[in-house]
């Protein structure tokens, strides 16, 4: 028997809590014509790093955003924390506020300070006060390495710290799990391991994340699970050393030769006459 006993036909423990942060079951959404999510299936256990990794246009993104419902499902059910999202009855604010979320645009206020970007949401949705709203956002710039940085605005800082700054943000409402949606794209590639060291020390302190990421050493080190997106579907996923250094599908594969080595990957794409040309010049 388990230390932490199951309630019987749920996967609720008797603690009240679930063992199933996210679990998304036969998702479609379409946009009118265009069915780009057909039929997914994936299950993200608490504590748990799932990276998803795919060319641009496999709906990655769209999936992101069927989680916290900034898109509707078309079909199909998705549970987060217990709730399901897709119950038109859900109280989707309740449920998103157990959610962060990070996006490659770091969307902050200009206008504010990076501590008033922090406790702006935190006393306006959880109605905390000015004293511990600062306190906590204090703590959660020192968390993402930004200690000295409270009073400087966005314009003030490099996009790595402007994107710490928005994970500090989400932090700063307590989630009980993240999603980030490429977070390192929109960055110079000199500030990416500063975000990436961050996230690796979430996932270190047992956060369940869900990360869209082009970045194939942090999913290899860092994630529990890869899965492998392209054209709507899941081709494959799977262990990440499993899914990155020996894939089983020939999407997969190519997908990541484009991504680990652009340059051989066009070159081999090319016809011989071709390359012949390209290598010529
Ligand atoms: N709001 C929208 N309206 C119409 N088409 C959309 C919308 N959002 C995304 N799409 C289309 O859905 C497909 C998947 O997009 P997206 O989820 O952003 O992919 P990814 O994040 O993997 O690059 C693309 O063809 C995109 O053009
Ligand atoms: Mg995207």
């Amino acid at each position: 028997m388990s230390a932490v006993p199951t309630v019987p036909g749920t996967d609720e423990t008797a603690t009240g809590k679930s063992a199933t942060a996210i679990a998304v079951r036969g998702l479609r959404k379409s946009f009118g014509e265009l069915e780009v999510l057909r039929g997914i299936d994936f299950t993200v256990a608490k504590g748990d790093v799932v990276c998803v990794i795919g060319p641009s246009g496999s709906g990655k993104s769209t999936l992101l955003r069927c989680v916290n419902r900034l898109e509707e499902a078309t079909s199909g059910t998705i549970t987060v924390a217990g709730a399901e999202v897709t119950d038109p009855d859900v109280d989707i604010d309740r449920v998103r506020r157990r959610i962060g979320m990070v996006f490659q645009s770091f969307n902050l206020f200009p206008h504010l300070t990076a501590l008033q970007n922090l406790t702006i949401a935190q006393r306006r949705v959880l109605g905390r006060d000015k004293e511990e709203a600062e306190r906590i956002g204090r703590e959660q710039l020192r968390r993402v390495g930004l200690t000295d940085k409270d009073s400087a605005y966005p314009a003030q800082l490099s996009g790595g710290q402007q994107q710490r700054v928005a994970i500090a943000r989400a932090l700063a409402m307590d989630p009980e799990l993240m999603l980030f949606d490429e977070p390192t794209s929109a960055l110079d590639p000199e500030l990416v391991g500063d975000v990436l060291a961050v996230m690796r020390s979430l996932a270190d302190d047992g956060m369940t994340m869900l990360v869209v990421t082009h970045e194939m050493s942090f999913a290899r080190e860092v994630a529990d699970r890869v899965v492998f997106m392209d054209d709507g579907v899941i081709v494959e996923e799977g262990d990440p050393a499993q899914v990155i250094g020996a894939p089983r599908h020939a999407r997969t594969r190519s997908f990541l030769a484009r991504v680990l080595d652009p340059a051989a990957a066009e070159l081999s794409e090319l016809t011989d006459d071709e390359a012949g040309g390209a290598l010529s010049t």
